[in-house]
């Protein structure tokens, strides 16, 4: 089966070949999203005690209907988040502030608002308090007033984005929109999915290391990095030589980020391919990460499409191949640099600023 065999063998076979060698199929897709049966706690690892504040794209638009609530867990929290029969998107913590009942689990829309399942309380989600007791005569005056936390969220690039800040802080930054994902002319996403069981930081690191690239993803050469860092994080252009059936090809790889939780990639070479890499802590230790990819239709329908599915197969190939050291990597805090590593010290040092504890006040 030739042409993604081909276009996956690299020279020379990279070390953790030997972990994804012989998952195939179904095997894979288990292997992306399993747990590991143990793994050493967060501290033992060392890895960031906080969450970076920031955007981050948590559900995507489609899977959420209007007058649907559902549950999620992000940043070691309980949230509860639903669509009013306006079309908006609300979330609020969701633990009931009466009782403790899970709004995410059972709860319903009523028009824009929440009812909690367990005695019908109503909530309004963007002032966070209760606006109908329908079984008493007065509404408690404590709930009367902003009672729970409600959340930023906005919807863009086919997401629904949330803002977190471990203080409550408004947003201080807009989620940057890409102009492919409301372009008629690119395909739908096709997603990827992983749970990652590490730090957001360790795998953000991943794109200013230069030399793993060939030793974690067989790169024929040192890729040529032009790596620059702006108020928002980072962005850098990398060239690099990539294997394909019809030989070397030079490829361009573009990235960018817009704090700790808008983070994208374009692809230019072998195909055209935006990558939409959504990232969001769930724990410490655990990261979901969903991949989108979109691609010109002419392009993936066309003659070249063969192509274009290989490299999407090819990129999150490389997900994999990281992925086996980020699930047990631990955060070195002073780690030994030599000349041939990336700026992983001027990385830190601007990551930095996303951690509440760290930025300037
Ligand atoms: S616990 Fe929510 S209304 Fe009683
Ligand atoms: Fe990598």
């Amino acid at each position: 089966m030739g042409q993604a065999e081909t276009i996956d063998a690299r020279v020379p076979p990279v070390a953790v070949w030997q972990v994804l060698a012989k998952l195939r199929g179904q095997d894979l897709i288990d292997w992306r999203l399993a747990e590991p049966a143990q793994r050493p706690s967060p501290d033992e690892r060392d890895l960031p005690s906080e969450f970076p504040f920031g955007w981050y794209p948590i559900l995507l638009s489609n899977e959420l209907e209007a007058g649907v609530v559902k549950p999620l867990r992000y940043f070691a929290q309980e949230l509860a988040i639903w669509r009013g029969m306006d079309g908006a998107v609300r979330m609020v913590d969701a633990y009931c502030k009466h009782l403790g009942a899970h709004m995410g689990h059972g709860g319903q829309v009523d028009g824009n608002e929440l009812r909690c399942p367990f005695h019908a309380w109503r909530y309004d989600g963007e002032a966070g308090v209760v606006t109908d007791v329908p079984y008493a005569k007065r509404i408690p005056p404590q709930v009367k007033r902003k009672c729970i936390r409600t959340w930023h969220v906005v919807e863009a690039n086919r997401w629904i984005w949330m803002w977190y800040h471990p203080h409550d802080l408004p947003p201080q930054w807009e989620v940057l929109e890409h102009p492919e994902c409301a372009d008629p002319d690119w395909t739908e996403f096709e997603i990827h999915e992983w749970n990652v069981w590490g730090s957001l930081q360790n795998m953000a690191e991943n794109g200013v290391d230069f030399a793993h690239f060939k030793y974690i993803h067989g790169t024929a050469t040192f890729p040529e990095a032009e790596l620059e860092f702006h108020e928002l994080g980072r962005k850098a252009v990398i060239r690099a030589k990539m294997g394909t059936p019809m030989g070397e090809v030079d490829g361009q790889i573009a990235f960018d980020t817009r704090g700790p939780g808008q983070s994208w990639t374009r692809f230019t070479g072998i195909s055209e391919t935006l990558l939409v890499a959504c990232l969001v802590p769930v724990e410490r230790d655990h990261v979901h990460a969903r991949f989108c990819f979109t691609q010109p239709k002419a392009q993936a329908e066309g003659p070249m499409g063969g192509l274009a599915r290989a490299m999407i197969r090819d990129i999150c190939k490389q997900f994999d191949q990281d992925k086996v050291v980020w699930d047990r990597q631990k955060f070195e805090a002073n780690p030994i640099i030599c000349d041939g590593d990336g700026p992983i010290p001027r990385f830190r040092q601007n990551y930095a600023k996303f951690y509440a504890s760290e930025a300037p006040a």
